[in-house]
């Protein structure tokens, strides 16, 4: 498994983080059986968020790893997000941080996140108090480290001005389709949509401040609307993935997974598949280094341009 840089931290990390937003609709022994397939290449870093199936992706895999003495906490890495009140609003308050902190360590039956995120900028944030509430977490030894999700640059200066634990991941929705964050960065001062810059020029300023970008939905198409592999919407994109799956000798996921991977940000690719068959190929990523103009060659085919 190729390893990535943890942020500014010491803290070495795979590549290919097991997204559990999906997973709860597995049974107790399919949950375990992925968890063990995944460790054993590598993947021991696992992305929750409390709000994944109303909860149930926590508590069925804090139950799935209770249960198995063989599976140590200390061989995982466990990352939750909170921030979402689903149907009400976001909160990222101190009480919220706390309290939604508590609940998921009794679902995952943990003492301990190894990383929190934010998981998405609350209007109403009060940069002070989510400042005290991860004070609070560090020294109470409930969490490690700290991140956010959706977060644009600004709105990290603005936490960064008053949390003093390092913010160390910046989690982003990433594609070969979905990708305006490099998109807006080739369009420059273009009156093209790609030029659109949505996310304050994240990308870059994630790599001038060593945060790691976590690629979440990798290979979804824009809007949620499925998986861009093997879609008829992206006929084009499918061909070249083809030629080079073909090149390498791998599947289409590895490729599509590589062309994340490649890009030299290091970013980790939070992978959603309930398949651990794919969940194989997108671990394979990591073995492959696209040439520059064949990850050119994917994202043009893709319906992006160059100016
Ligand atoms: N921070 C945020 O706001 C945010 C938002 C959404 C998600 N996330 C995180 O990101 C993770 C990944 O999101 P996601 O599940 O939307 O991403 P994804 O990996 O792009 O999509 C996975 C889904 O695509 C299906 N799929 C079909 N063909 C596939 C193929 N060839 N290769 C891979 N998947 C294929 C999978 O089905 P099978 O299960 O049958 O393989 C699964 O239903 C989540 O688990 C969560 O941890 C974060």
């Amino acid at each position: 498994m190729k390893k990535i840089q943890l942020g500014t931290s010491k803290l070495q990390a795979p590549a290919v983080v097991v997204g559990c937003m999906r997973l709860a609709d597995l049974s107790t022994q399919d949950m375990n059986h992925y968890i063990h397939t995944a460790i054993e290449h590598g993947a021991n870093f696992f992305d929750h968020a409390d709000i994944y199936a109303g909860g149930k992706s926590e508590e069925l895999f804090g139950k799935a790893v209770h249960e198995d003495s063989s599976l140590k906490r200390e061989d995982m890495m466990i990352q939750s997000k909170c921030g979402i009140k689903p149907g009400c609003c976001y909160d990222q308050s101190k009480e919220h941080i706390l309290q939604s902190v508590d609940h998921i360590l009794y679902r995952l039956q943990t003492d301990y996140l190894d990383v929190l995120l934010l998981h998405r900028p609350d209007a109403l944030v009060e940069p002070e108090e989510v400042a005290e509430a991860f004070a609070q977490l560090e020294k109470s030894g409930k969490v490690r480290y700290f991140g956010v999700s959706n977060h644009k640059p600004m709105q990290m200066e603005l936490l960064k001005k008053y949390v003093k634990q390092p913010l160390l991941i910046n989690q982003l929705q990433f594609s070969i389709p979905v990708s305006n964050m490099v998109a807006n960065g080739l369009e420059v001062n273009m009156e093209t949509e790609g030029a659109t810059d949505r996310d304050g020029s994240v990308l870059d300023y994630c790599r001038l401040h060593d945060i790691t970008i976590q690629a979440w939905s990798p290979f979804q198409m824009p809007g949620w609307q499925g998986v861009f592999l093997g879609n008829e919407a992206y006929a084009a994109l499918n061909k070249e993935i083809k030629v080079l799956a073909d090149k390498y000798q791998v599947s289409d996921t590895t490729i599509a997974a590589s062309w994340i991977l490649r890009h030299p940000a290091n970013m980790q690719l939070v992978a959603g598949t309930t398949s651990e068959k794919r969940l194989l190929e997108i671990i394979d990523a990591g073995h492959i280094t696209l040439t520059r103009e064949e990850w050119y060659k994917l994202y043009l085919a893709a319906g992006h341009q160059l100016p």
